[in-house]
């Protein structure tokens, strides 16, 4: 195990009726001024807003919105956000969302407290903000695990770069899988898909052998596999949407990650993807990732087979990586570029574009060039 400083900074609370449990309570150590952020509108729809609001309300705060949050924020709407805050004197700020939501709303805390060009600060001069309004989560749709971490993936359209950004991580997180309860199946499952995902490329970069972290992903993998099966059959089938809720958390609260090196060479792909075609995260990754394990599957053997055989049963490592194509077209997850739901029409110069400009992790099983990386893009057409 390498060197490492582990701290759980957010508290959760997990289960149905937890908001109406415990969010006032949660919120009453900070100022009045809350920002209540949400997206495009799904939680005046069902409801949540309404009952949120009224907690806060009811626990003596004054709410501002900020809403019609993007998926895959954007840097402007990081702005629209922070100067919101600025001018309505925000103490605390509340993200009821997605991973989209949450998200914005960390860099939206951390952009309130200075005039510094966050962007410039962390890209160009790899400086990072010591300081934040405190933020906490209400998850509504699971998948990424943003609510328990100290990252935030920011699109920056001018640019064209989607990145992580450093952040504070939310002081709490609400979870309750009732909460979820209408978001469409494809979003459930492309959220769970990123939740196995997370929990892969944590286990493919290099570890000590007999680590207890890849025994705790192999479990992620094997438990979001499980439960995704579950929706299948029956997509409200609420003990599954909870576990997976659990799941996602478990996949990148950061135990996963302690004194070892990660990978993630998927997601730096779908990311820079994403930046060009605004698609949707866990469908891109599904889309990238059998192209991405068929070129690395020589370079990390024995992982592969670990994984074919306890995830899917299956008994060589190639066997393994096709079971997981399987996997992913009989959960009705896109398969091919042309089936993401696009910005552009996706060609060979766009790809070319993403190989060019996306991160290229020098560690994980083997470091690719940005030929094969248009490769393996070209093999997802
Ligand atoms: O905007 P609204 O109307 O709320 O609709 C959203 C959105 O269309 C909808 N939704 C959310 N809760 C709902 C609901 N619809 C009905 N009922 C509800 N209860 O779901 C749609 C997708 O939401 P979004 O937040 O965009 O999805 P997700 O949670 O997958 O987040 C994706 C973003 O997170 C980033 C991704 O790159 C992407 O930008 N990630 C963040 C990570 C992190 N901070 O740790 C890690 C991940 O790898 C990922 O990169
Ligand atoms: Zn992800």
């Amino acid at each position: 195990m390498q060197k490492f400083v582990y701290e759980y900074a957010t508290k959760v609370y997990f289960g149905e009726g937890a908001a109406k449990e415990h969010l006032a309570a949660a919120v009453s150590g900070y100022g009045e001024r809350v920002m209540l952020a949400y997206g495009g509108g799904s939680v005046k729809k069902n409801g949540i807003y309404d009952e949120v609001k009224q907690i806060l309300e009811a626990a003596g705060k004054k709410v501002t919105d900020f809403n019609e949050i993007m998926s895959n924020p954007t840097y402007a709407k990081v702005q629209e956000g922070a100067n919101l805050a600025k001018k309505e004197n925000i103490d605390f700020i509340l993200a009821v969302g997605g991973g989209s939501v949450i998200d914005c709303c960390k860099i939206v805390a951390a952009q309130a407290k200075t005039d510094k060009d966050l962007w410039e600060m962390e890209m160009t001069d790899h400086q990072f903000p010591s300081d934040a309004l405190p933020m906490g989560a209400i998850v509504t749709a699971f998948g990424t695990g943003a609510e328990m971490n100290g990252g935030a993936v920011i699109t920056n359209e001018e640019k064209v770069i989607k990145a992580g950004m450093a952040a504070a991580a939310p002081r709490f997180a609400i979870l309750d899988p009732a909460y979820t309860a209408s978001v469409p199946k494809m979003q459930v499952i492309s959220g769970a898909f990123d939740t196995l995902s997370h929990a892969m490329e944590t286990y493919f970069g290099n570890s000590d052998q007999d680590n207890v972290s890849d025994e705790v992903a192999l479990a992620i993998m094997k438990n979001t596999v499980v439960n995704m099966k579950r929706l299948m059959g029956n997509v409200d089938d609420m003990q599954a949407r909870g576990n997976l809720m659990w799941d996602s958390a478990m996949a990148e609260n950061g135990i996963l990650k302690v004194g070892r090196v990660t990978d993630f060479q998927a997601h730096q792909l779908e990311h820079q993807l994403g930046a060009y075609t605004d698609c949707n995260h866990g469908q891109g990754l599904a889309v990238l990732h059998p192209a991405y394990y068929r070129h690395i599957v020589k370079d990390a053997e024995e992982k592969f087979t670990r994984l074919a055989k306890e995830v899917f049963g299956a008994e060589t490592a190639k066997a393994g990586v096709e079971a997981l194509a399987d996997f992913i077209k009989a959960c009705g997850l896109p398969t091919k570029m042309g089936e993401l739901k696009s910005k552009v029409e996706i060609t060979p110069e766009v790809l070319r574009k993403v190989a060019n400009t996306c991160n290229v992790i020098k560690c994980g099983p083997r470091e690719l060039s940005r030929d094969e990386i248009y490769d393996i893009l070209m093999e997802c057409m």
